[in-house]
């Protein structure tokens, strides 16, 4: 049996690290198991943290604030990440800005709310929600050095009829948890 194992990263919430655990945690695609083999967290208050516990997984915390500059943060994260036999990093909701350290040692996926290349950056559901676009969406992404601008992988926009902020929030919420983990299993078990 083939296994691919993967590394999550995560800031707060974690809905999208427990739709990962739910729907892909050691589960068999095309003869590909995928594993979550590593959780990496910058905020040691995350609510992702109680998530993983509920699937027996500990999350090891490395606070942004403990280091001096991006670079060291980042060396901190691609030492971790090196350390386990990981095949593929995914950014599920990671709000911080990586530099080359880490963007050209991992090979890594980012989720984004948005349809890119709009809104790019942290404010992108609020941003999209008070644009005059008709639709919404969800973008994941290759990782590069410039942010949320790595080749696209997948995309999924929805139609804003007349949706509040908070069901453009969910309607976004609801896509992604269908998105990542489909993309995920596209990259490591359908060679895409
Ligand atoms: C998600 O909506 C994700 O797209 C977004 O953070 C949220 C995390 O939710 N990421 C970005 O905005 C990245 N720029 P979660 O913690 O419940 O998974």
């Amino acid at each position: 049996m083939v296994v691919k194992n993967i590394a999550v990263l995560f800031s707060g919430s974690g809905s999208n690290l427990q739709a990962i655990l739910e729907k892909i945690h050691n589960k068999i695609f095309n003869g590909v198991k995928i594993k979550v083999a590593l959780l990496i967290c910058n905020n040691p208050n995350a609510k992702g943290i109680k998530r993983a516990k509920k699937f027996g997984l500990e999350t090891i915390v490395i606070n942004h604030r403990d280091y001096d500059s991006r670079e060291e943060f980042d060396q901190a994260l691609v030492d971790e990440i090196k350390k386990h036999d990981i095949d593929l990093s995914v950014l599920a909701g990671f709000m911080r800005i990586l530099t080359p350290v880490f963007t050209d040692n991992i090979k890594a996926i980012n989720l984004h709310p948005s349809i890119l290349p709009l809104f790019k950056g942290a404010n992108a559901i609020n941003e999209s929600y008070n644009s005059d676009m008709k639709i919404g969406g969800v973008s994941v992404h290759w990782v590069s050095s410039q942010l949320d601008s790595g080749e696209i992988i997948a995309q999924k926009s929805f139609a804003r009829k007349h949706k509040s902020l908070k069901e453009w929030e969910e309607k976004i919420h609801k896509i992604e948890h269908k998105l990542l983990p489909k993309t995920i299993i596209e990259i490591l078990a359908k060679g895409k």
